[in-house]
């Protein structure tokens, strides 16, 4: 996993799915603090799916009992689906319902993907704009996310790059939205480039249908890693932390990998 010897990598297992939320609920707050601390403002890409349910809740909490800077945080999205923000499979409202709506963050700093529009590639290319303009650039000229948060499905896809798919190399794009043909549906995504151009990233992996996935990607051996997409996650210069609960890394073989 993790094509970039560059990356500063850590594997962190815990017991549990909630156990493995804690965690990188404190690294995400700790990543928000030192952001503000250092650079005024903190500009992360939140991931969709279950798993960070749990963690937007966690988060949600944390923001009542502690005095965290979210009204310097600015939100992206890592990867939307085809249906309107309110609808229930909408990432951006199920982060918006579990955690945007309970941080004192201002509405012009939460900027949901357009999946649903009519002309897709417009959209992309208007999104990939709207990352241009807000988020600062990084050594390599590519907005610099503080923090980009990815889940993983059981076949290894991160945000929604999918197995199998061309928008897997693509280098100039940061943005792409596309027909998927394993679910049928359209979807819209970050693209590993600005992933990757990214300080921090935090790949958060639960249960045990995750397991061959989790085995495949932390294989020393690169063809398993390369049946997975999340192989390609690798902040160049950056840290990389795979956090995962113990049903997920039941197969993996972590000799030393482990913090
Ligand atoms: C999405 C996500 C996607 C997700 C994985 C894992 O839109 O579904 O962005 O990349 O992280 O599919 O999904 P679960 O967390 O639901 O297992």
């Amino acid at each position: 996993m993790m094509s970039d010897e560059r990356t500063s990598r850590q594997v962190v297992i815990k017991p549990s799915a909630d156990g493995a939320c804690k965690y990188v609920a404190d690294l995400l707050c700790g990543i928000l603090r030192d952001a503000v601390e250092q650079r005024g403002a903190c500009w992360l890409a939140l991931a969709g799916g279950t798993t960070p349910r749990s963690l937007y809740r966690t988060l949600a909490d944390r923001a009542l009992a502690e005095d965290l800077p979210w009204s310097r945080a600015e939100f992206f999205f890592t990867d939307e689906r085809d249906v309107p923000h309110d609808d229930v499979d909408s990432n951006y409202g199920m982060a918006q319902r579990l955690l945007l709506d309970h941080v004192p963050v201002p509405g012009h700093q939460v900027h949901p993907m357009p999946a649903d529009a009519p002309d897709l590639a417009a959209a992309a290319a208007e999104y990939e704009q709207t990352l241009r303009r807000h988020v600062p650039p990084g050594p390599n000229g590519l907005p610099q996310f503080d923090v980009v948060l990815l889940g993983m499905g059981a076949d290894g896809h991160v945000a929604s790059l999918f197995p199998d798919l061309n928008v897997l190399n693509e280098r100039e794009r940061l943005v792409a939205a596309d027909f998927i043909p394993q679910l049928g549906r359209n979807r819209m995504t970050l693209t590993f480039p600005v992933i990757n151009a990214a300080r921090n990233v935090i790949l958060l992996v639960t249960g045990e249908d995750k397991a061959d996935a989790v085995a495949g990607v932390l294989s020393d051996d690169a063809l398993s890693r390369r049946r997975f997409p999340a192989s390609g996650v690798g902040p160049v210069g950056g840290g990389l932390y795979v956090a995962v609960d113990a049903p997920a890394a039941r197969k993996a073989n972590l000799r030393g990998q482990t913090a």
